[in-house]
């Protein structure tokens, strides 16, 4: 009681619950400033960031570069619509699409959108290019999935909470196990435009799929002539050491989605890149959004391909996830049932005897760590890239001591 008599953050938290729809069920945290991999709270208490944004921080919040070429650009124009063309499109369309090597970009704003964009455009491509007949065009989708919140993504979710209640749902999409090329293989039929799938599933507890798949995959595609989607919203961009996570098995898709990292963490900024066999199916006022490659979105994630066209950031998230993921697994028996991880990204699941993932993270708060749990005792580790080992050990450590 006398706590809360000093500390701002109860007070703010109930002012926060008042007038908001419950939709998430956030720590009770509330921050006020941020650098790098640390934030701060309006008690001036000092955290370290391992959720960073859901990756969507991967650079570290605030970073300067982004930064100054957000700040610049308020400065010039910050929004034309694409009826007419800015400044900023050119420069990001062709170094985005270099970065993926790809033809063709075609930017949107949050991660769902573009996923819907790479359905759209499958679903046109069957029927323009492919022959699949009126209406008919399928997507095989994995078990597990996790591609955003629209009416026809979560159509194909099986997590009830994702999917339950929000019908009648949009049909065309078979679930099939993921990591299982056999599954896939019984799914596609000449219906079939387009297999969409996580390179890793995040928001399933970061699961890596079994060798061998990603490959089987394309070959599949390739055998059938579907295109192959990889949604790298939150696995690309750096995260897993390399700049997407089909690099590991060098692996290219015909489609990737992208988002969160995109825009820096300062805009939202999504986009799929593809080749203008692709691509080019999409015909002026089939598809857009207002703010989709608005000039400030451009002017933030031409920094953002920058930064990884350097290459830095990927060496470093191998490097230092290599370090994270080694520590991560000497708590093996020691609290924690399993980690799986590549590059600075770890799903971990806490023994359920110990506590449940959710009072994992409120413990780790406590002790100035950030973290979010998914799916009963898992937790999902991702701090932005620039983190250093120092900062991992600090990470580790509150983990090894919640876990006592
Ligand atoms: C793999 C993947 N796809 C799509 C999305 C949806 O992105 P957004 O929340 O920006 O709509 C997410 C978000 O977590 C994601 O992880």
């Amino acid at each position: 009681m006398i706590l809360d008599d000093v500390l701002r953050t109860p007070a703010a938290i109930r002012d926060a619950e008042r007038h908001t729809a419950h939709n998430y069920h956030p720590l009770p945290v509330v921050i006020a400033t941020a650098e790098g991999s640390w934030v701060t709270d309006i008690d001036g208490r000092r955290y370290l960031d391992f959720l960073a944004g859901y990756s969507a921080l991967n650079f570290g919040h605030r970073n300067p570069v982004l930064t100054a070429a957000a700040h610049a650009q308020l400065d010039r124009v910050t929004l034309t619509s694409r009826a007419f063309v800015h400044d900023q499109f050119a420069e990001f369309c062709s170094r985005l699409a270099a970065l993926c090597g790809k033809d063709q970009v075609l930017p949107m704003n949050t991660g769902a959108e573009a996923v819907e964009t790479a359905i759209k455009i499958s679903r046109k491509w069957g029927y323009r290019v492919k022959g699949v007949p009126a209406d008919q065009a399928t997507i095989v989708v994995a078990a597990g999935n996790f591609h955003g919140r629209t009416t026809t993504i979560i159509s194909f979710s099986d997590d009830p909470d994702a999917h339950d209640d929000f019908g009648p749902y949009t049909p065309g999409f078979r679930i099939v196990p993921y990591g299982d090329l056999a599954a896939m293989a019984e799914a596609i039929d000449e219906t079939t435009v387009a297999v969409l799938i996580e390179p890793i599933q995040g928001e399933q507890g970061v699961v890596v799929p079994p060798d061998g798949y990603l490959p089987g995959v394309r070959a599949l595609c390739t055998d059938q002539n579907v295109l192959f989607v990889a949604d790298e919203i939150q696995s690309g961009l750096g995260r897993t050491g390399d700049t997407f996570a089909c690099d590991h098995e060098s692996v290219v898709p015909d489609v990737y989605i992208l988002g969160k990292a995109l825009g820096g963490g300062i805009v939202p900024v999504s986009a799929i890149a593809a080749n203008s066999d692709v691509l080019g199916v999409i015909k002026p006022g089939q598809h857009g959004s207002t703010f989709g490659g608005n000039p400030l979105a451009c002017a933030v994630a031409i920094e953002v391909v920058k930064l990884l066209e350097s290459g830095t950031y990927q060496a470093r998230a191998k490097e230092n996830g290599a370090y994270l993921l080694a520590e991560l697994r000497t708590l093996i028996g020691n609290g924690l049932l399993a980690v799986r991880g590549r590059g600075l990204w770890a799903g971990i699941d806490v023994d359920p005897e110990l506590m449940t993932g959710r009072e994992a993270c409120e413990r780790l708060a406590e002790r100035g760590i950030l973290a979010k749990d998914t799916h009963g005792s898992t937790l999902r580790l991702a701090p932005p890239l620039i983190i250093d080992k120092d900062d991992i050990d600090v990470a580790v450590a509150a983990l090894r001591a919640i876990l006592k």
